[in-house]
């Protein structure tokens, strides 16, 4: 069995971009791999959010992964920072990771060019950070996307630099969690490529959008003036709008708007309107859920509580060990 680790950064409400991306691949490794799913709340302080705003941040995108499906009995799910054997590792770590090799990561400079007044340590050693998350649970595997492949190349380089550095074999080195099919990718409602918060505001589809702010948004979603030939070839923004019909509507239904498209008889607005009305029946269910879990604070309370103490068990060992290897021995 496959030790597997992801952490979520607190970032707002998800949406349906999150949970076809990454979110439903979780769900289906909890039934099969030893899996810790943590919210990274060390890592957000890079950017100084409030206290209040951090622990609403926190909150929500627990309770929103929860009620997704994410599953507290199969996977173990916990807050970064209640682990603090974490940190203990990450200052290891720091100890071996080079001013120049952390310089030149890719969203390293990414965040200077950004921000050119925040150049803090901490944005410095992301990846060390990320590095002890997963090996703190001495992980295989990592099931994360293309944008997390250059930090995923650094916990293994230090993952090996400890081994060799001690002559152990003690942390595996770990690779991306191969999804064998294609992931898919989840188009926004403004005819570009991808659903993102980033994108603008009417771009993503949000599981707690009220049903009447869903359709609206969708009902804005750009198409063109129609196709005038038949079986014309679909341009960007109207296979987009397909693409998400094909998460949520029936094959029935597609296939009748994509005979309407080839026939050149499409109306955009009748098919946004079914679109909105299977969205909405499919986010229902999930935004009733949030709101429960959300209001649920003794729920939440014993989540949390289960799933730190199962994550300290598994570090707490890896930290012993690892104090041992480096001569941090008891008297
Ligand atoms: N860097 C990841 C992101 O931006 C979040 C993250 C932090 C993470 N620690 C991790 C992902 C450990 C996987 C494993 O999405």
């Amino acid at each position: 069995m496959e030790t597997i680790v992801s952490g979520m950064r607190p970032t707002g409400n998800l949406h349906l971009g999150n949970y076809f991306g990454a979110l439903r691949n979780f769900i289906k490794l909890q039934d099969k791999h030893n899996c810790y799913f943590f919210i990274a709340d060390y890592h957000s302080l890079t950017t100084h959010p409030n206290p209040a705003d951090l622990h609403k941040n926190v909150r929500t995108i627990l309770s929103q992964y929860l009620a997704c499906g994410l599953d507290p009995e199969k996977a173990t799910i916990y807050v970064q920072s209640e682990l603090p054997e974490t940190a203990e590792l990450y200052m290891f770590l720091n100890m071996n990771a080079y001013l120049g090799e952390l310089e030149r990561v890719t969203s390293f400079k990414d965040k200077v060019r950004q921000n050119p007044n925040n150049v803090n340590a901490g944005l410095l050693t992301y990846p060390t950070l990320m590095a002890a998350d997963i090996i703190i649970h001495r992980a295989t595997h990592v099931p994360v996307g293309k944008d997390q492949e250059q930090h995923l190349e650094m916990t293994r380089t230090f993952a090996s630099r400890f081994n060799n550095m001690y002559k152990v074999d003690y942390f595996p080195e770990p690779v991306a969690y191969n999804f064998g099919e294609e992931l898919v990718k989840i188009p926004g409602l403004d005819g570009s490529g991808k659903m993102g918060k980033s994108e603008g505001e009417g771009n993503a589809i949000f599981f707690v959008d009220e049903p009447e702010v869903m359709k609206k948004k969708i009902m804005r979603a750009k198409t063109d003036s129609g196709p005038t030939e038949p079986n014309q070839a679909k341009p960007q923004e109207i296979e987009n709008v397909f693409s998400l019909m094909k998460l949520v509507s029936t094959e029935d239904t597609i296939k009748f708007f994509d005979e309407k498209y080839n026939d050149c008889s499409i109306r955009y607005g009748d098919m946004k309107k079914q679109l909105a009305e299977d969205m909405i029946a499919f986010t229902t269910p999930i935004r009733e859920r949030i709101k429960e879990v959300e209001n649920d604070s003794e729920y939440l309370r014993r989540v949390v509580r289960h799933g730190s103490e199962k994550a300290r068990e598994s570090a707490r060992k890896t930290i012993s060990e690892v104090r041992e290897i480096i001569g941090f021995k008891s008297f």
